[in-house]
């Protein structure tokens, strides 16, 4: 802005300069064109007189008529400029002078020449012009002197000097008018955009409110970037004891009073009657046990499938129980769904299309017009469910994993200010490998319904952005990490789950060697004996007959460790209606029994198939009863028993080994990484990690063990909640803005 104002002024400063030099030149030669003009003016004017006069005065010469030519004479001295009139002869005498002839005029001056000539005499200090004429008459030649007053040029040359500077003074006084009058609007208008700035500085972009609503904008709007600024220095600082308190008290600065619901398709509380009494289970569900401690730190509503068989009759009127059931702390409302509809919803578009879809573990996928109609319709139900639980129209909505993949743009329909934050637990895969699926603009028009869309790493967002890029209409900022589609903008990070930290499961638990002693007890094994355990959902993608070979393969080539290891594998059944997954069982049950009779007998057991589930605390004892834990995931977005394995561990002992194909092999780099494929690289890792030297345990499980606790669970959900809270402030202010726009 100043720099345009100054700009022109240098001009206007140049142009003064330009006008003052003119005057200093111009003020001489204009006298000089003047004098010159006035004299020729007045040359002219004498041959003008001598014309007009000549034949009368030679007349008057040759009758020698002294008074006609005197009386000539005094006619043209009558003339205000000429002076005096007067004859000079051969002999330089002056003859018949006019009265106002000067004394210091002489004869003898004058040029004695054949034509015309013209002096300048000075009489009391005033120049006189003398034109002398020559006039022949009988054979005598005399002058015809005609003096003209000369003072007159200088007065006039005087005039026009003034004339001149004056009308130079009057362009530079009207340039500087101008000048004055450009400067002036100038400065108002850089005025009035300084103080627009600050205005805007103050109140966003609100410039035409009232004084009284511009102050209540005011507090409104600095309270929202306020609330900004908390959120990103708290992620800033990487210091943070990440905890429920550190949770609870961010959600209180960063999003006060706002409403938290959270859809999932397995519920963290499943009620099942047994034994003729109700028993309460907790899943085997890496979501479930990553969203559960933070619902319980945030509160709200978690909408899930109820699929227990006491499920209805634990539930209120309006089908929700407060949860944990010993200290209530959110709310859990279970959506019914039909014995036919879980077959499509659940086992068939999700667990037979979708799942190994994302997953790389070479399970042909199944794509069932039936099956994605009925997952369409409960997507539907908890979209609804979600409208219904809103006790405002703004709440936060944490939609979770491949379930509900159409949710978001349906309670993105019905919730328009919603902030919906959907997290993708599995992986994403390439976009050639996504193509297959016949829905799959469908699928990701659902996403891009979100506010944020968040995978476990940076290696699957990338794999979305091309996805998004390859079959939707859309602009991808890879920079902002943005998709925007008709005209609603998704942004897409990678947010790492993880446990919470210190992980509950671990109160309460016998110190290590209590484990150690217990666990090879219940086993019926030697106090001494090595002990390697997996422990998951019975899913083929975890790697579990690879790791059985692996066990294998070291018993043959290292038979030493027969009857010194023992290999414990806890299975939970899980989508055992699907026969890759009961396959898998039958599968592993034959291996286990080929490997247990090729090495074992009656008193010795390598592989130990526990198919059952297991609660956390019984998990957790195994792991600490453990030497060695085996995450041979042939593909997993996370995989948080390798977390849940460093957690246990608080003697600092025990080696994890970790497949490549795990996200958390991006984080536990201490970890033995293997391709679960490679059944040789597997094998002699675990013989490493059975043979490894206590400090190497100890150094390892303690980075491990830092890595866990300061990326745990709380921070994940932080790290989402403070870019939600950033996404619905930008909104706020966006429609503060908005409004005052438009009045
Ligand atoms: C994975 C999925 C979860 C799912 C869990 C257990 O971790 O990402 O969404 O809850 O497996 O599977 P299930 O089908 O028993 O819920």
């Amino acid at each position: 802005m100043f720099y345009r104002i100054t700009r022109p002024l240098k001009y206007i400063g140049l142009g003064f300069m330009v006008i003052i030099v003119l005057a200093l030149a111009i003020a001489p030669f204009s006298k000089r064109l003047i004098e010159q003009w006035s004299r020729s003016d007045v040359e002219a004017r004498s041959r003008l007189v001598y014309n007009a006069i000549q034949n009368p005065v030679v007349r008057a010469i040759a009758d020698s008529d002294a008074s006609r030519l005197s009386s000539i004479f005094e006619s043209v001295a009558l003339d205000e400029r000429i002076l005096a009139v007067g004859l000079c002869d051969e002999g330089g005498r002056l003859l018949n002078p006019t009265k106002l002839m000067p004394a210091t005029f002489s004869c003898k001056k004058v040029a004695r020449s054949e034509a015309e000539s013209f002096s300048t005499i000075f009489n009391d200090g005033r120049r006189i012009l003398v034109g002398a004429f020559p006039i022949v008459e009988r054979n005598q030649k005399s002058y015809l002197v005609i003096l003209t007053d000369l003072s007159f040029i200088d007065a006039r040359s005087g005039q026009a000097q003034a004339f001149i500077v004056a009308a130079l003074a009057g362009v530079a006084i009207a340039i500087a008018g101008v000048a004055a009058i450009f400067v002036v609007v100038m400065l108002r208008g850089w005025m009035s955009s300084l103080r627009r700035a600050i205005e805007e500085i103050r109140s966003g972009a609100i410039s035409s409110a009232t004084s009284h609503d511009r102050s209540a904008i005011d507090i409104q709007i600095k309270k929202l970037l306020g609330a900004i600024e908390v959120g990103q220095e708290t992620i800033r600082s990487g210091q943070i004891d990440w905890s429920p308190g550190t949770l609870q008290e961010l959600l209180h600065k960063i999003l006060p009073g706002a409403e938290v619901i959270v859809i999932s398709n397995r519920e963290p509380y499943i009620h099942n009657h047994a034994n003729g009494a109700i028993s309460l289970q907790t899943p085997a569900s890496g979501l479930v046990s990553a969203l559960e401690p933070v619902i319980r730190a945030c509160g709200g509503t978690w909408i899930a499938h109820g699929s227990g068989s006491a499920d209805r009759e634990t539930v209120g009127r309006d089908d929700k129980i407060g949860v944990p059931p010993n200290a209530p702390s959110y709310a859990l409302r279970r959506i019914w769904i039909s014995e036919e509809e879980q077959d499509g919803y659940y086992y068939g578009f999700s667990n037979e299309g979708l799942w190994p879809l994302c997953h790389i573990a070479f399970v042909r996928p199944q794509f069932r017009e039936s099956d994605w109609q009925q997952y369409e319709q409960i997507n539907e139900r908890f979209a609804d469910a979600v409208t219904q639980e809103a006790r405002t129209e703004d709440p936060i909505v944490l939609v979770q994993d491949y379930h509900f993949a159409l949710a978001p743009r349906m309670i993105r329909q019905r919730l328009p200010r919603a902030t919906i934050v959907t997290f993708w637990h599995i992986p994403w895969p390439n976009a050639e490998t996504f193509s297959i699926c016949p829905w799959k603009e469908r699928i990701i028009d659902g996403l891009l319904g979100s506010t944020i869309l968040g995978f476990h790493t940076q290696f699957h967002c990338n794999n979305f952005f091309e996805t998004v890029d390859r079959f939707v209409e859309s602009r991808i900022d890879r920079e902002q990490a943005t998709v925007t589609s008709g005209g609603h903008e998704t942004m897409v990070r990678a947010y790492p789950i993880s446990i919470e930290w210190p992980p509950a499961a671990l109160a309460g638990q016998p110190s290590v060697d209590a484990c150690r002693s217990q666990i090879r007890q219940s086993l019926g094994c030697a106090p001494g004996i090595k002990l390697a355990v997996g422990i998951e959902r019975f899913d083929y993608t975890k790697g579990i007959l690879d790791r059985m070979k692996a066990v294998d393969d070291l018993l043959i080539r290292e038979p030493t460790w027969k009857r010194r290891l023992i290999f414990v594998q806890v299975a939970a059944p899980t989508r055992s209606k699907l026969t890759s997954y009961s396959n898998l069982q039958s599968e592993a049950l034959t291996l286990a029994d080929d490997i247990n009779s090729r090495h074992g007998d009656d008193s010795y057991q390598p592989i130990r198939l526990l198919i059952r589930h297991h609660e956390a605390a019984e998990v957790f004892k195994l792991f600490r009863a453990a030497d060695v834990c085996i995450v041979s995931s042939l593909h997993d977005g996370m995989n948080l028993v390798a977390k849940e394995f460093v957690a246990a561990r608080d003697d600092n002992n025990g080696v994890l080994v970790l497949s490549s194909f795990t996200g958390a092999s991006r984080e536990l780099s201490e970890a033995l990484i293997v391709n679960p494929y490679n059944t040789q690289e597997m094998s002699k890792a675990l013989d490493v990690a059975l043979r490894m030297p206590g400090d190497e345990q100890q150094e390892r499980m303690r980075l491990m063990r830092q890595q866990v606790q300061e990326w745990n669970v709380y921070r994940w959900a932080g790290r989402m909640l403070i870019d939600a809270a950033a996404s619905r402030q930008r909104r706020r202010i966006f429609d503060i803005s908005e409004a005052n726009h438009m009045r």
